[in-house]
């Protein structure tokens, strides 16, 4: 009996430890591989990672740096989530087009609308270049020395590496400089919008069910990627064609049930997962508290305003959401870290590190480190949050601060000089005055970009209530009198000669009250910060190399840092708390029991109730002809995985990642395989939408539709 509960415990060990991770796409053969097929995956690692033949990978794009998309039709259009393209949706909706209300559908290719900036990129192939970025360093060496060795090496790397034209190269660190990855990627700026369902449906339940399950969003838009008559990346021309990939995803109508196998490939962003415990502390008990905090006063006056006003509403969505989504996510993250004891679990851990340095005699390389870190987060906590709350008045929240923290960049717009170049004086002051020219040329369109979205009633409230998390002193009068309220005046401020306008800038009632501010950020809070963080950083690397050291049974994967990763589980509901357990998939009957007629969340367009009311579903029902709309899953993702396409176990497309649930929104630092859940749309939802809803047929008829369950 002992011996079988001992087995039995083995075993839910080895489940439970299955789980978690964000794995380097190239690296899969061997262990990824076993565990993934013993999840039901019938996928090799070549499938989904080859340099010679198309994969799975070439359908995954890197959707403007901070989102997911993958191609899904030999066209190339590309999938992504509603709020990954929120903002290019926002800037061709007006009070006339309304896209953001009323959805947005090309119904040929001339009607899909370019947007300027955006980008997807593809990763062609990663390589290990450790031995090369690391040669020549060694233990002796200081942080500083050690790092200037390492980007020598890098330049030299990235220089000499063969590459076609149109390619790009980047090195990228991992485990904390423990290893390093070159990555050869190509990347599109012709992308067009091809299509968005109402905010009605692709927010449904706006910041209320954000980061929340039981969940009900349609979070999904679609976009195509235009290349040149070469088929190669190419800046944006009319005469550009839609983009042959070399892999799409196929879309499975099958969809999934409990138990499916799926993986999440995408570009997750940032993780902690190796910090000590004294660092999650600060996050949690300081950093977290004084964002949530200001985020807070902020929201409550935009919130207020968008809600009275639908111009207001238009201006402000895309930085509201911005806002809101992380303010609910600090939330979410403390409750977890609190309920699931995450500090007392990594402090026991930290016991066991401890204790097995003194087993193998490595007191002495490691055994200063976690004390180190003791001593280190004490010093830097008051500065830390001193800079943050800068940052979320000056770059986050209040635009008239940050217009004139903008402003104080340009007055100190100085040219940049080459090293060891001899030069007049006077040469100096002509080649400073056409910096300073041009810096003001570029505020000017700047300020052009903020008034946009301005609404001087709006940002006077944020004012009051933000300012005083940083500065005692708040005087509103500024905004009766500043040139910086109307794009206008802020103009006529910047025209004439350099020297005229620093005159007229120093004269201004807001520069003049938040000047002081901005230099002592520049000059003394942020030179400190990053004299104490600096030593963090670095013992961060040496704990993790100690780690791995001295405890390599672990599972050991490297932090998210925004390169492409594969992170599997399999479809799975989770229990929150005593006697409540969530099942995986939610249905289109949930949207309707969750409608209240006009609200700003929860309101549910006509269109859709009649094709509920009718059950007009087409061939999007599951096998109980119910519309299934979201489901959960093990996937350990992170910001950035948005848009992430989920992949069943034949490589089909059967979801899109948008979010995660909110017991399990600690994963970036402490990933319970209990209750961390990813939040999917399932495709059969997006294609219901895209057919019914929207009649954008001539969309589906691009795609390729299998079903491999029967
Ligand atoms: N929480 C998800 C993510 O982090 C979705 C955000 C968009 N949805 C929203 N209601 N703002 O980004
Ligand atoms: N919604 C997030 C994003 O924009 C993904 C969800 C998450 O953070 O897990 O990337």
């Amino acid at each position: 009996m002992r011996f079988l509960k001992f087995i039995l415990c083995f075993i839910v060990f080895q489940v439970s430890a299955q789980q978690g991770g964000m794995w380097i796409p190239s690296l899969l053969e061997g262990m990824n591989e076993t565990e993934m097929q013993s999840l039901g995956s019938k996928l090799t690692a070549q499938d989904i990672y080859d340099v010679n033949n198309s994969s799975l990978k070439d359908a995954i794009g890197h959707f403007n740096g901070g989102c997911t998309s993958e191609v899904i039709s030999p066209k190339g259009l590309i999938l992504t989530n509603h709020h990954c393209g929120f903002s290019q949706i926002q800037s061709h909706s007006s009070l006339e087009n309304d896209y953001l209300k009323d959805g947005f559908w090309a119904m040929s290719l001339d009607e899909e609308l370019p947007n300027e900036g955006l980008y997807v990129e593809f990763i062609v192939s990663i390589h290990d270049v450790t031995k090369d970025v690391l040669s020549l360093v060694n233990t002796q060496m200081s942080e500083k020395e050690k790092q200037s060795v390492i980007d020598k090496n890098g330049n030299v790397v990235l220089r000499d590496w063969k590459r076609e034209a149109w390619q790009n190269v980047k090195i990228k660190s991992f485990f904390k400089g423990n290893q390093y990855f070159l990555f050869v990627t190509e990347r599109f700026e012709d992308i067009r919008l091809v299509g968005a369902p109402p905010t009605s449906i692709g927010k449904f339940g706006s910041d209320t069910d954000n980061w929340v399950f039981p969940r009900h969003t349609g979070d999904f838009s679609m976009f195509r990627i235009y290349a040149d008559a070469n088929n190669r990346p190419a800046k944006y021309n009319k005469d550009n064609k839609p983009y042959k990939p070399k892999h799409f995803l196929p879309i499975s109508l099958d969809g999934i049930e409990e138990g499916d196998f799926t993986m999440v490939f995408g570009f997750p962003g940032r993780t902690n997962e190796y910090l000590p415990a004294v660092a999650i502390e600060h996050i949690t008990k300081a950093y977290n508290p004084t964002n949530i905090a200001i985020r807070e006063a902020a929201l409550k006056v935009i919130d207020a305003k968008m809600k009275s006003s639908d111009e207001v509403r238009i201006k402000y969505a895309s930085k509201q959401a911005r806002i809101a989504n992380a303010w609910k996510k600090w939330i979410g993250e403390n409750l977890g870290i609190n309920t699931s004891k995450a500090v007392e679990k990594r402090r026991a851990f930290e016991a066991t590190f401890t204790k097995a340095l003194k087993e193998e005699g490595l007191e002495n390389n490691y055994g200063a480190i976690l004390p180190e870190f003791d001593r280190l987060y004490k010093d830097f906590e008051t500065i830390n949050i001193k800079r943050r709350n800068f940052i979320e008045v000056f770059f986050v929240t209040n635009e008239l601060m940050n217009m004139t923290l903008r402003a104080y960049q340009m007055e100190i717009a100085t040219a940049k000089f080459l090293k060891g170049h001899v030069m007049t004086e006077d040469y100096r002051k002509i080649e400073n005055e056409r910096a300073l020219k041009k810096a003001i040329e570029a505020l000017k369109n700047r300020l052009k970009g903020v008034h946009k979205n301005y609404d001087v009633a709006v940002d006077k409230g944020v004012f009051e209530a933000v300012m005083p998390f940083y500065n005692k002193n708040v005087d509103v009068s500024i905004y009766d009198t500043t040139a910086f309220t109307s794009l206008d005046s802020a103009l006529q401020l910047l025209e004439g000669e350099p020297n005229e306008v620093i005159k007229k800038l120093n004269n201004d009632p807001a520069y003049q009250y938040a000047k002081p501010m901005i230099e002592a950020f520049y000059n003394e809070i942020n030179p400190k910060y990053q004299e104490k963080n600096a030593p963090i950083t670095a013992l961060q690397t040496k704990y993790m190399t100690a780690l791995m050291n001295v405890l390599p049974e672990e599972r050991y994967f490297p932090d998210a840092n925004s390169t492409l990763r594969v992170t599997y589980g399999q479809v799975r509901g989770y229990s929150p708390r005593d006697a409540v357990y969530y099942n995986p998939v939610s249905y289109l009957d949930g949207v309707i029991e969750k409608y209240v007629p006009g609200d700003y969340e929860f309101d549910v367009p006509q269109k859709l109730r009649d094709l509920y009311d009718a059950k007009d579903y087409g061939p999007y029902a599951d096998k109980n002809g119910k519309v299934p709309v979201c489901f959960l899953g093990t996937n350990h993702t992170t910001g950035g995985n948005s848009g992430s396409p989920a992949i069943d176990a034949e490589g089909n497309l059967v979801g899109l990642n948008f979010d995660r649930v909110w017991e399990g929104t600690m994963s970036d630092m402490y990933y319970d395989p209990e209750i961390c859940r990813n939040i999917m749309v399932d495709l059969r939802y997006v294609l219901f939408i895209v057919d019914k809803y929207a009649g954008a047929k001539h969309l589906i008829d691009e795609m390729t539709l299998v079903h491999p369950k029967q």
